[in-house]
């Protein structure tokens, strides 16, 4: 071994021992021949002392600059009184350096490694090598290979076998694009990665496996955002023989236990965790990925104002619209120009076409964009109906549910981000239940699965899954945390000719359904038993956990924003010959 200690581990008590430090040269300086360098390794800093000067074979101390990799030997010893770190763990000590080998030089950093600048993200992302020296990007790996630990750890307890599935195999759709994969050896035949292991899990589920779980690679082809990767990590499991409450106790006590465990400094905000229904967290939220940790809840109002004499409000009631409103507490004084921008934001982030306001200023007055269009009484009535008061800005919405919803959604976040009630230290766990099982695709004027083709139909509404398709909801339940869905699963459908009907519901053609998952239908005539699973985006479960801004930051190697590897500089044209192998000819 190139050392006998690492970097953050030595103290007081070590003060006499010669020890053998090996790591990278995060600061150096010279004070009248006195050489000090931090050295760095993994596990922290050590300051090493030496004077060239006096001992001419501690030279290479002096020369050494930021990154060059070193190995010094030499005997603890006390720091001067008055020189002691109390920032770092080793702060009480130094190393009195004795031999010193420069294991190996490096070129001018193109970013520092020693302080956390804003650096352009294509730049961090093509030395990435390096951008994962810095202390919080090492933190990040930290947090992610301790959360993966303590959820194999917790699993296998609970009697889950870790099992692999394969990357090259055929479509399982979850609403994206797949990537495909030619094959040499059947020209003009593809394989799909998968965009989740979900149809293998339920062959397991039929091969008798009961308790399965994998962190898996996925893959969806989709367009990139702060929180979706091209390939991205999930817990993901399934079990047999459980109902909807089993799969989510089992990852409500997982995912508590671990927040005490890693991440001890956080809080989680409510426990048990709400289960709200979909139709709930849209009216309360606008969203079915609410942030439940502060209120600035959505109003209906368009009761109040069908006929309230302000055209707009009136028009979009009539036209089968909504009128929601917002009340955000204590922005009654904000200026024009500030409800401006707000209305600038809600036309940029869901498509309002306006945003109307009641400001109640604090020394009593009211501003309103509408107000003067209404009686008294139904002002008293909004006013009462917002639950406002002296100091508070009331925003509304009128459009369709959809538009609305995004909206006011939307702009309740923006609101909680600019009023600080979004604390990242609290964790707002929340589960999402009783979604819709399809929804109308006016586009394309069928039903879409609202989770995916494999979920099964709540029991009870089975019988209406014709006649009343728009009603049925489906056995669905997502994983929601402070405005991010983390997770995602349900009671599958475990019967063939249950699984066939609803292929017919939503359009899939009967010849093509078969052709795609023909290996499914007929596993569900072997016996195969109920069940259900979940699968937990971990990329951005430690994104929440590590307070980062983008899953981006908690992935070694992620692709850019333009799904680009701008380290490895993938993807890159082929070869013709390879093409030739593949049997593919590009189009122009
Ligand atoms: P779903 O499609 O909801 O469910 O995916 C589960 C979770 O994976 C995360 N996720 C992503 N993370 C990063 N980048 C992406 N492109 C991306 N897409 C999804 C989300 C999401 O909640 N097979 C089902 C699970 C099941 O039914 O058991 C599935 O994949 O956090
Ligand atoms: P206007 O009639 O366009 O002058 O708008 C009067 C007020 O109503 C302004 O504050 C607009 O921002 C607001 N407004 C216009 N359209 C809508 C809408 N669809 N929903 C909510 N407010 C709106």
């Amino acid at each position: 071994m190139y050392k006998t200690h690492t970097c953050g581990e030595l103290r007081a008590s070590h003060v006499g021992e010669t020890v053998t430090l090996a790591g990278w040269v995060h600061n150096f300086r010279n004070h009248g021949g006195v050489t000090f360098i931090d050295l760095r390794d993994r596990f922290g800093i050590t300051q090493v002392v030496g004077n060239p000067e006096v001992n001419q074979e501690l030279l290479p101390l002096k020369e050494a600059r930021s990154e060059w990799v070193l190995q010094v030997t030499g005997e603890v010893r006390p720091r001067m009184e008055g020189a002691e770190n109390p920032n770092l763990d080793t702060g009480k000590i130094e190393i009195a350096v004795t031999a010193v080998k420069i294991l190996n030089k490096a070129k001018m950093l193109p970013i520092l490694i020693n302080k956390d600048e804003e650096v352009d993200e294509n730049l961090r992302l093509k030395f990435r090598y390096l951008d994962l020296r810095r202390n919080s990007m090492r933190r990040n790996l930290e947090l992610r290979h301790n959360t993966i630990k303590f959820i194999r750890d917790y699993l296998d307890e609970e009697s889950f076998l870790d099992i692999e599935t394969p990357i090259l195999f055929k479509t399982t759709p979850e609403g994206a694009r797949d990537y495909l994969v030619p094959s040499r050896v059947h020209p003009g035949q593809f394989y799909a990665l998968p965009q989740s292991p979900q149809q293998l899990k339920q062959m397991l589920m039929v091969a008798g496996v009961e308790r399965y779980f994998q962190v898996a690679r996925c893959f969806r082809d989709e367009d990139q955002r702060g929180d979706r990767q091209p390939e991205f990590t999930q817990l993901d499991l399934e079990m047999s023989f459980v109902e909807r409450n089993d799969v989510m106790s089992l990852a409500e006590s997982m995912f508590t236990e671990l927040v005490a465990k890693v991440v001890p400094e956080k809080e989680v905000f409510q426990t048990p965790w709400p289960r709200i229904t979909y139709a709930e967290s849209m009216e309360r939220f606008g969203k079915d990925n609410p942030d439940i940790r502060f209120g600035l809840e959505l109003v209906n109002v368009g009761d109040l104002v069908a006929e309230c004499g302000f055209g707009v409000f009136e028009g979009t009631i009539k036209a089968g619209g909504e009128v929601r409103g917002i009340n955000a507490k204590g922005l009654g004084d904000y200026s024009r120009k500030k409800i401006d921008a707000l209305t600038d934001y809600v036309k940029a982030n869901g498509g309002a076409k306006g945003l109307a306001y009641i400001a109640l200023t604090s020394d009593g007055q009211m501003r309103s964009s509408f107000a003067k269009f209404l009686s008294d009484e139904i002002k008293d009535a909004l006013i009462e109906r917002m639950e406002a008061e002296s100091g508070d800005l009331l925003l509304f919405v009128a459009d369709q549910a959809e538009t609305t919803f995004e909206s006011l959604g939307r702009l309740r976040v923006h609101l909680g981000n600019l009023l600080e009630l979004r604390d990242p230290n609290v964790l707002g766990f929340c589960w999402v239940v009783d979604f819709p099982f399809v929804f109308w695709n006016e586009d394309e004027k069928r039903w879409d699965p609202s989770h995916h083709l494999f979920t099964s139909p709540m029991t009870e509404d089975i019988p209406i899954l014709e006649s009343e398709t728009g009603k049925v909801r489906g056995q669905q339940y997502d994983l929601v945390l402070n405005n991010y869905e983390v997770g995602g699963g349900s009671i599958r459908i475990h019967q063939g000719d249950l699984q066939e009907k609803v292929f017919k519901l939503i359009g899939l053609d009967p010849a093509v359904a078969k052709e795609r998952f023909g290996h499914m239908l007929e596993a569900f005539t072997y016996g195969a038993p109920p069940h259900g699973g979940i699968a937990i985006g971990l990329d951005r479960f430690v994104m929440l956990l590590a307070n980062a801004p983008n899953i981006r930051e908690v992935i070694a190697f992620p692709k850019n924003q333009n799904a680009r590897d701008v380290m490895g500089d993938a993807p890159s044209p082929a070869e013709e010959k390879q093409l030739v192998e593949l049997h593919i000819d590009l189009r122009k």
